[in-house]
């Protein structure tokens, strides 16, 4: 049976609307982000379960990246030796020191014509396609790279990190676990402690999980405070 327009339209309204307006701020991702703030303090005594770990962990790894290339490694710290190795180079010490665990995007140093090919070379073999398939836009990619410098590349790839941060955050909210996104380090301390540069690669930022010290998470008693809706939205209908 084939639809009218307006049937269509009458079904989309359905399907897209069918809340009311009020329940709109109950939904649960909304509730999520409204719950979570920068923590500034952690319990150095609470852990966050490995099942949950690797919950936040999937949803980064679903993050969408440019040309699917996911030109970034996820380093997931809960070593305590090697997190007070990390401590001097952080902006929040205490943080890093009592989180439970610290996640690390780390960034392809530089878009390379093997790093392109291994990623197609993976989705042809995964989708029963034969190498080579997507050529004619990987060609293009590796041309459009390769007339780029390293700073512009990482520039590119840094942005890519930041939506699966986005991510890793709403799923730590959605779990009721703490997080605070950090981009306050020092990278070349960090890096060398993780010795990513030899891995090729390069760390952006950093998530600390864990859950928080209420008495001393004084963030925790603030309001949330975020650009008014008119300010922030610029509408054409
Ligand atoms: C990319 C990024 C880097 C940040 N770096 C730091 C940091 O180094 N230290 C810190 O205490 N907070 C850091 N923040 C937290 C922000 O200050 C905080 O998210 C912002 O003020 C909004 O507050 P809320 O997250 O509590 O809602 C960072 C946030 C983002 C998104």
């Amino acid at each position: 049976m084939r639809l009218s327009a307006k049937e269509k339209q009458q079904i989309r309204r359905v399907v897209v609307y069918p809340i009311e307006q009020n329940d709109f701020y109950n939904m649960t991702l909304i509730s999520d982000l409204k719950w979570r703030h920068a923590v500034k303090a952690y319990d150095p005594s609470k852990k966050v379960s490995t099942e949950d770990i690797e919950k936040i962990i999937e949803a980064t790894r679903l993050a969408p990246t440019s040309s699917g290339l996911q030109p970034f490694k996820l380093v997931v710290v809960s070593n305590q030796a090697l997190k007070e190795q990390m401590v001097p180079g952080s902006l929040n010490p205490d943080c890093m020191r009592d989180c439970s665990h610290i996640l690390v995007f780390a960034a392809w140093d530089q878009y390379t014509d093997e790093r392109i090919d291994e990623v197609y070379d993976r989705t042809t073999d995964q989708r029963g396609l034969p190498r080579g398939r997507f050529s004619r836009y990987t060609d293009m990619l590796k041309e459009s790279f390769g007339r780029q410098t390293t700073a512009q590349h990482f520039a590119h790839i840094s942005k890519q990190t930041y939506i699966a941060l986005g991510f890793a955050l709403a799923q730590a909210a959605e779990l009721r676990i703490s997080s605070t996104p950090a981009e306050g380090y020092d990278n070349e301390l960090i890096d060398d402690v993780l010795n990513l540069k030899e891995q090729g690669l390069r760390s952006v930022a950093l998530l600390y999980l864990g859950y928080a010290n209420e008495e001393k998470d004084w963030l925790a008693q603030m309001k949330k405070v975020r650009a008014p809706k008119e300010d922030f939205v610029v509408e054409y209908k």
